[in-house]
């Protein structure tokens, strides 16, 4: 569905991206996990057709991001890291002037817009101002309307930063009833929790590059699923093991207190990085 080769891309001396090499298939929910700065809504962006690849290709449902623009544009709805909505007009504005964009005939448009405005539980303050609305009303409106010209992939760069954990898991809930209605879905997070819970896959970038690549279990498995914390003085040492009683039996060795839990995907970002997520 998504087929990236050696995609790039350069800005001066900053490799924002490095070469990547990565096939996203039909149905997915795939997760781009990273810190700051390693390069995912630069990928997005790409993927999207709002910068132009330094180098490599990418194709959306056999469609080249470079030369078939308008056939990539039918095919994906996207949600940008930035509110972009336009906040002088309602909310049902803004789903008619993306229709409108996209010219939908009014019919279509008009439906589209009622099922959609169900659809993210924005019915209610449909002819509200959106600037109003509160960020997680915003992000709902911002999926509605990537959604308006019925696209087969969905992007979400950062789709619940900054909301409360009730919000989020609302959002999560959405993006997975998209998922069974048939989407595809790339998205990208700082949130551990949401890659472990939300995706199917993860791909886990560091300075432009994919540094790991699998499902949120057999990612965990590679590095071991339990880990032991153990805090000296300042410092909290971590060790990853393939079992609990190996976990154990170290844990008996270690003569400050510890604590012994099941590995997360930030675990395995530590042990591929050195880093952890956001430093
Ligand atoms: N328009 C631009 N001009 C110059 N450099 C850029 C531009 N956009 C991104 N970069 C650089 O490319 C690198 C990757 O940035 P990008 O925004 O893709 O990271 P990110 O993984 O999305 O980070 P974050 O988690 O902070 O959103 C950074 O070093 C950034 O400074
Ligand atoms: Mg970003």
């Amino acid at each position: 569905m998504i087929k990236l080769q050696q995609l790039s891309k350069h800005y001066g001396n900053i490799v924002a991206v490095a070469g990547l090499n990565l096939h996203i298939k039909r149905g997915e929910i795939f997760g781009l996990l990273g810190p700051n700065g390693a390069g995912k809504t630069t990928t997005i962006r790409m993927l999207t057709m709002l910068t132009w690849p330094t180098d490599g290709k990418a194709l959306i449902n056999g469609y080249d991001v470079t030369r078939d623009l308008n056939k990539v544009k039918q095919e994906i709805g996207v949600v940008p890291q930035q509110m972009n909505l336009d906040q002088e007009l309602t909310a049902r504005e803004n789903l008619e002037l993306h229709g409108r964009l996209y010219k939908q005939p009014t019919a279509e448009r008009q439906k589209r817009i009622e099922e959609l405005l169900d659809y993210v539980e924005l019915q209610e303050r449909a002819d509200d101002l959106v600037s109003k609305f509160s960020g997680g009303m915003k992000r709902r409106l911002m999926i509605a309307r990537a959604l308006m010209h019925n696209p087969k992939v969905l992007f979400l760069d950062e789709p619940t930063v900054g909301l409360d954990p009730h919000t989020r898991r609302k959002i999560w809930d959405l993006i997975r009833r998209m998922n069974n209605e048939g989407m595809t879905v790339l998205l990208t997070t700082h949130y551990i929790e949401e890659a472990e819970i939300l995706c199917h896959r993860v791909g886990i970038m560091d300075r432009g590059q994919l540094i790991a690549l699998d499902t949120p279990e057999k990612l965990k498995r590679k590095v071991g699923e339990v880990a032991v914390e153990s805090f000296e003085d300042t410092e909290t040492g971590y060790k990853l093991f393939s079992s609990r009683e190996k976990a154990l039996d170290y844990a008996g060795q270690v003569k400050s207190n510890v604590l012994i839990r099941d590995t997360n995907l930030e675990d395995v970002f530590i042990e591929l990085t050195g880093r952890k997520v956001g430093d």
